[in-house]
């Protein structure tokens, strides 16, 4: 069991995610990491090991919901070590805060139904789930929309 005594979340800066990408431990995963001002992309660290991170960014909603924006979460992902300890839950949780504190509309991700990991993820955080078919090359499958309402006072 790895140690968690010194967890804590940092931003993801320009250089950092360069690293994240050249370490092919994390696959192409870093390539889904975006920043900019519209960008909520952080990581969490044990000590001087990176052990996780997440990337969303706003972006409107098709007419006639225009007005409206959702986050979307396009990367989340959690060394197979460190899983199941929270990271994930508390890596969302910080992105559910920046769209409320945004005023975004919604938080919203897309999982392929063999995420299991995931889709118990969004489930504990209390995502909605839609399902939708998809063909790739040929390969028929199917996955979830998953969204999560934000409600503002
Ligand atoms: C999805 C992922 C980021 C979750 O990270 P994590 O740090 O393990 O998440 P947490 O510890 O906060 O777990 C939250 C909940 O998710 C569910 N969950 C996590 N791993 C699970 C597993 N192996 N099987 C079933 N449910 C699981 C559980 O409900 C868990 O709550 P619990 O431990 O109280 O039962 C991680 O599993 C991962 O990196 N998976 C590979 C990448 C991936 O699929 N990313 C999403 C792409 S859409």
């Amino acid at each position: 069991m790895e140690r968690m005594d010194d967890l804590e979340y940092r931003e993801i800066t320009h250089s950092l995610r360069d690293q994240i990408i050249a370490d092919k431990s994390w696959g192409n995963a870093g390539e889904h990491i975006r920043l900019g001002p519209d960008c909520f992309s952080i990581c969490a660290f044990v000590g001087e090991d990176l052990v996780g991170f997440i990337s969303a960014f706003r972006r409107p909603l098709p007419p006639p919901l225009a007005d409206l924006s959702e986050a979307f979460i396009n990367i989340i992902v959690v060394r197979p070590s460190y899983q199941r300890r929270g990271i994930g839950s508390s890596l969302l949780q910080r992105t559910v805060q920046w769209a409320r504190q945004h005023r975004l509309y919604q938080v919203s991700a897309w999982s392929t139904e063999d995420r299991i990991e995931a889709i118990g993820l969004w489930r504990k955080a209390g995502f909605g789930f839609r399902r939708q078919e998809f063909e790739v090359e040929g390969r028929k499958g199917y996955g979830f929309w998953v969204v999560l309402p934000l409600s503002h006072d």
